[in-house]
């Protein structure tokens, strides 16, 4: 190690599941100076913050803010507030993040249910309703998009059922929310959450959520002051987590300003420019550049002959996985792809490690050189191995499929 020289990261191309490539000025916009976290250039950066999540959520939702930590700490905040012992939870599973939700849920003290479907696959509405009949959850929460196997779960259908038997719906967009359409409240999505790692094309470390008045409800129930901030409080519903309680943290970010915690300065200002660029571009329209991207590459490894794990009627418009050909060893693939392309995919996880590679194309990812040139890399790697196809084979479809849409 020298200590005097600056540290110096070569720039990768990333096609993985997330973190993904941060943008630019993302990146530039965390280098400002720290200021304090109650500085009224900073509390006015919160509440610019707080109104772009309502609008990437499609949420009027006063609730609307971002948490330190990655995308499952909004997950556990959520859940640890919702949540209390014996709270019935369904949680349909269709892969590892599935998973993590029963997670968080039974270590919160819930009594949790599940239902699982084959990986790759999404759960009928009808099962889903059948399944609440028998279980009569009091919250039903799910994975929009499950990163592990690539798959998109609908959500309409759920949050209406929710609505007509009084359950909490609460759902992890962490996969989605900017790649796919997302309406919280059309959807009757009481609570969810993203983080900043993916489709909003920021660095991990912050995750942002938004819940309306029937979860707000629950957590001023809940809600106890630190006994060095105010020694009177005390509250025997109080929330497990300290570092999570949303009953501290929705008054550190309301006009209330509690100080509960030190802000993660640079991650809020990552966070402001992020979204003030989704701004600038649209919400939808940064949906139909994922979507486009998305289908480009899929033609091109569709024209490679290799095939998808994911139900193509499912698939995501953020992530795809895809069927490692019995020829070729997945992980000497992502070996070659950093070392002569600088290039990173993701391998599968638990039962599909081996089988299945991981492509993501989110955030700033999601461009079309990144496309190209991935495909491209990815064509040659496979003519050294002997699956030779044509070349340029890819390059064409995916051209085509821009050219198309
Ligand atoms: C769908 C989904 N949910 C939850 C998570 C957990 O997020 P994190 O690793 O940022 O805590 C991920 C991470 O990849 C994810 O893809």
């Amino acid at each position: 190690m020298k200590a005097n020289e600056p540290l110096f990261i070569e720039k990768r191309i990333i096609m993985t599941p997330g973190p993904v490539e941060a943008d630019p000025r993302v990146l530039s916009a965390m280098t400002n100076p720290i200021v304090h976290q109650f500085d009224p250039v900073f509390t006015n950066l919160m509440d610019e913050v707080k109104e772009m999540i309502r609008r990437i959520f499609k949420t009027n939702a006063e609730q609307a803010f971002a948490i330190n930590g990655s995308a499952r700490a909004g997950i556990e905040a959520l859940l640890t507030a919702i949540i209390q012992k014996g709270t019935r939870v369904y949680i349909p599973i269709a892969g590892r993040f599935g998973h993590l939700l029963a997670e968080i849920a039974k270590r919160a003290g819930a009594n949790v249910h599940t239902s699982e479907v084959a990986l790759g696959q999404v759960h009928s509405f009808d099962t889903l309703k059948r399944e609440m009949e028998y279980f009569k959850p009091h919250v039903v929460a799910i994975v929009h998009g499950e990163s592990s196997t690539g798959t998109k779960q609908p959500l309409k259908e759920l949050g209406a059922y929710c609505i007509k038997t009084g359950a909490l719906f609460m759902v992890d967009g962490v996969a989605t929310v900017l790649g796919e359409p997302f309406e919280m409240d059309a959807w009757n999505i009481d609570a969810a959450v993203t983080g900043s790692q993916k489709c909003l094309a920021a660095p991990a470390g912050m995750s942002l959520v938004a819940y309306n008045d029937k979860i707000k409800g629950i957590v001023d129930k809940r809600k106890k002051v630190d006994q060095g901030l105010d020694p009177s409080s005390d509250n025997p519903k109080f929330i497990a987590s300290n570092y999570l309680d949303l009953s501290q943290l929705q008054a550190y970010w309301s006009s209330e300003r509690l100080n509960h915690h030190t802000e993660a300065t640079s991650m809020l200002y990552a966070i402001h420019e992020a979204l003030r660029l989704v701004m600038l571009e649209g919400v939808d329209e940064r949906v139909e550049r994922h979507a486009k991207n998305m289908q480009a590459l899929k033609r091109g490894l569709k024209s490679l002959g290799l095939e998808f794990f994911e139900d193509q009627n499912a698939g995501l418009n953020t992530i795809t996985c895809v069927k490692v050909p019995r020829e070729i060893n997945a992980a000497v693939l992502k070996e070659d792809l950093i070392r002569y392309f600088n290039i990173e995919i993701a391998p599968g996880f638990g039962p599909l490690k081996d089988s299945v590679i991981r492509i993501g194309a989110m955030g700033h990812s999601s461009r079309k050189p990144n496309i190209l040139t991935f495909l491209s890399a990815l064509e040659s790697l496979l003519g050294t191995y002997g699956k030779s196809i044509g070349s340029g084979t890819s390059l064409k479809a995916a051209l085509d499929g821009y050219a198309n849409r």
